[in-house]
């Protein structure tokens, strides 16, 4: 191997935004340490793969890609293989031992999300023939010094607070990304500043409560109006947000400010009061009823996704008829479902997992087929009328065609002509499915 040349690092993600906008953190690092990042994974010296642990099967899927960084292992023993983010917060040294699904003798490198400034120094001590293991939790880390090394585009991730402390009782996220900090202000609308003179035309704040940002004296709601007056050509997006930080100060900043997009996921996760409880979500189906409505008579035209967990310890068929009724009420655009779970040292883990999972799978595809439903019915009224779309790029379906993002996060399809990415272009809506809306430029 010639020795000159920098080390190539393969970075591969999994999960939630928060992970490619760390991945983005590492990268920068790795950057500054005197690494080269390489797209191939057959060319590089070093494999890291930033990991999720939300769900089982989130994990199963990450043993798989270990069993790939295996086979190149085998074949070059100088590669250096690192597990970084959840899933190496939650297993910790679990994961190196030899019995980790075969994969185990393989991971040289083990890194929470707390702890990638270790990054590039494990590495080096991999190559010494030394394992690394970096999981502390911080309260205070927020790489807010750090520049994250981006791809050039039109879109951007990034994280204006870590960690969480609402402590659902069916989620790992407050262990393995600990507890909640915020960026500073100053920082956050100076990368902004960066991100626009770079021809960015899309940033989206992160959060895995992101309106529980706080800094001083300043609220999620005075960052969104600081960063939206940094370029108002700038749209601005954020994600995701709790039912308890949905201030009417929030909802009216989004409301006035006409570069903030007019769309909120606001994570339900069920329609029963019971279940809620359970869950330790801290609001009822009333109250979030009601943000709903405040939203909607404040925001014109505002579109709303939310998550829905099925399957939920002791979830009975009432329970699951009371989340596809305020499913039905709401009138969602988008949705993401989920099975239940359940992760070890979770509160929730210790009430079982009674619902079989031949019941949860009827119960998500129930609440998909209404979702879908609905968002048809939303979207086919979008036909006929006119709306401004940022254009990211070749469709992926088809070389004929460009995508791009209604404010309200349709995707829209359109004949190519000679755009250009980042540009704005109004659209004329000819044709809707669930998913997607289609035009034509006006
Ligand atoms: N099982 C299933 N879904 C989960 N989520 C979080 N934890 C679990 C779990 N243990 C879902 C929630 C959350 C989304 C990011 O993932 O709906 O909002
Ligand atoms: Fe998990 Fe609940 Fe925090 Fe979301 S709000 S990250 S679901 S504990």
């Amino acid at each position: 191997m010639n020795s000159d040349r920098k080390k190539r690092v393969y970075v591969e993600t999994y999960g939630c935004q928060m992970n490619l906008a760390d991945s983005e953190i590492v990268q920068s690092l790795l950057d500054t340490d005197g690494f080269e990042m390489s797209p191939l994974m057959e060319e590089a010296d070093v494999l890291l793969v930033n990991t999720c642990a939300i769900r089982e099967n989130a994990e199963q899927r990450i043993y798989g890609r270990l069993g790939e960084f295996k086979r190149l292992k085998q074949l070059n023993p100088d590669i250096v293989v690192g597990v970084l983010g959840c899933m190496a917060e939650r297993l910790r040294t679990k994961l190196v031992e030899e019995h980790a699904r075969g994969v185990g003798q393989i991971v040289d490198i083990i890194v929470g999300p707390d702890e990638y400034r270790k990054v590039p120094a494990l590495i080096q001590k991999a190559w010494n023939g030394e394992k690394g293991v970096a999981v502390q939790l911080s309260r205070v880390e927020t790489y807010d010094d750090i520049m994250p090394l981006r791809t050039e585009g039109k879109s951007a991730w990034l994280s204006v607070m870590r960690g969480c402390d609402k402590f659902c009782t069916f989620c790992v996220v407050p262990f393995t990304r600990g507890r909640e900090r915020s960026r500073s202000l100053s920082t956050i609308v100076e990368e902004v500043e960066t991100l626009s003179k770079r021809g960015f035309r899309e940033v989206t704040l992160l959060g895995q409560n992101v309106n529980s940002y706080r800094d001083g004296s300043s609220d999620f709601s005075d960052l969104m109006r600081a960063v939206a007056g940094v370029d108002r050509l700038m749209r601005i997006r954020f994600t995701t947000s709790h039912p308890q930080d949905m201030s009417e100060k929030l909802i009216g900043t989004i409301a006035e400010t006409p570069n903030i997009c007019k769309y909120i996921h606001l994570p339900v996760q069920s329609g029963s009061d019971r279940i809620l409880e359970l869950m330790n979500r801290t609001y009822t189906t009333a109250h979030y009823l009601g943000l709903v409505e405040m939203i909607r008579r404040n925001i014109p035209g505002v579109t709303l996704s939310t998550d829905i967990i099925s399957g939920f310890p002791t979830e009975s068929e009432e329970d699951h008829r009371d989340t596809l009724a305020l499913i039905e009420r709401v009138k969602y655009d988008g949705m993401y479902t989920f099975k239940y779970s359940p992760r070890e040292n979770t509160p929730s883990f210790k009430m079982g997992d009674d619902v079989p999972d031949e019941v949860k799978a009827r119960r998500v595809n129930e609440v998909v087929a209404l979702a879908k439903i609905q968002a048809e019915e939303i979207n086919r009224r979008y036909v006929g009328t006119t709306g401004e779309i940022l254009l990211e790029g070749e469709s992926k379906k088809s070389p004929d065609e460009w995508q791009g993002r209604t404010d309200g996060n349709k995707m829209v399809i359109v004949p190519k002509r000679d755009f250009s990415a980042g540009a704005y272009v109004n659209v004329r809506f000819t044709r809707s499915s669930a998913a997607t809306l289609f035009g034509e430029a006006a």
